[in-house]
């Protein structure tokens, strides 16, 4: 398997160019999953305060014996918490269940604008930058408007947004937004959750060139458009497979074909900023 490549973000902070998502994994099942994931290779896990398994991606990490500077630990302020103090607590709190001293990546969920504390709680995740509690800050679900405010209000600019993207919904227009503000697109449900596209001939015509699996081809299609991908698998072999993918490259057409899959009704149930409020 070739070596997994990586992302260098806007404060200089590296990640790998594939972390693994950790919802809806927990408990002694899960912790095996997550402990499978980092044997196998991915040093990114994807955690949030509400998948309320913090404490199982803690144990998997130490279960791995991988010293904690090899592993990106990345978890989310739920929508509940974005007042500043209670965005300080949340992530303490996300430290204590991790039972680690620094989160390498801390998100806000979600944007949830009714509630309009969003700017609040990235104030808090700057501060605890500072504080060394943190060490990259970002966002996750969060659209052109709510980026453009909270770097205007507090002059810094997430490293990562989040977003939902799959071949059926393949966000070109946040992923321009992204490139113009120099932030990185990291895509969560990658591969289009239950209803992945694994079927489709674009899929599977490029999947027969290169010799690789369906879902192999959606996770190098995230790459080459600069997604970082954080596929969940609960099976070992796909969490292997989901990591081989940086041994070819789809042709530019390939490519495009995959992006010709995306429809404007693509986005899986639950994922608009604009109304899914998760608190
Ligand atoms: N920020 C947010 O608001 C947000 C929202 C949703 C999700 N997330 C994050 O994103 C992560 C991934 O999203 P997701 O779990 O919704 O969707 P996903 O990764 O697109 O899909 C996961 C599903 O695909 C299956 N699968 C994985 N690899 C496969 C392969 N190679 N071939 C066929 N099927 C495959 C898995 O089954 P098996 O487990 O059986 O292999 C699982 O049912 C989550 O775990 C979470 O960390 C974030």
């Amino acid at each position: 398997m070739s070596a997994i490549s990586t992302y260098s973000l806007n404060d200089h902070t590296v990640l790998p160019a594939i972390g693994f998502g950790t919802y809806p994994l927990k408990g002694e099942e899960g912790i095996e999953a997550m402990t499978s994931a980092l044997e196998v290779g991915y040093r990114m896990l994807d955690t949030a305060v509400n998948y309320e398994n913090e404490v199982e991606v803690g144990e998997a990490l130490r279960r791995s014996g991988l010293p904690r500077a090899e592993v990106v630990i990345a978890s989310k302020i739920p929508g509940r918490d974005h007042a500043y103090d209670d965005a300080i607590a949340s992530v303490r709190g996300s430290l204590e269940r991790l039972g680690i001293e620094q989160l390498d990546l801390g998100l806000i969920h979600w944007p949830n604008p009714s509630v309009n504390k969003y700017v609040e709680a990235w104030r808090a995740l700057i501060a605890l930058r500072e504080e060394g509690l943190v060490r990259s800050i970002g966002v996750s679900n969060f659209t052109k408007a709510h980026l453009n405010r909270i770097i205007a209000e507090s002059g810094v600019t997430p490293a990562v947004n989040q977003i939902e993207m799959h071949p059926r919904f393949p966000q070109a227009e946040m992923r321009a937004v992204h490139e113009r503000l120099g932030i990185r697109t990291e895509a969560w449900s990658p591969m289009g959750k239950r209803q992945a596209p694994l079927e489709e001939q674009a899929v599977t015509a490029a999947a027969k060139a290169h010799g690789v699996t369906p879902g192999q081809v959606i996770l190098r299609w995230h790459l080459q458009l600069g997604s970082l991908p954080i596929p969940k698998s609960a099976t070992p072999a796909r969490q292997q497979q989901n990591l081989d993918v940086f041994g070819f490259e789809l042709t530019d057409a390939e490519v495009a074909a995959i992006s010709a899959l995306g429809v404007p009704d693509g986005r899986l149930f639950g994922g608009d900023p604009d109304t899914h409020e998760e608190m």
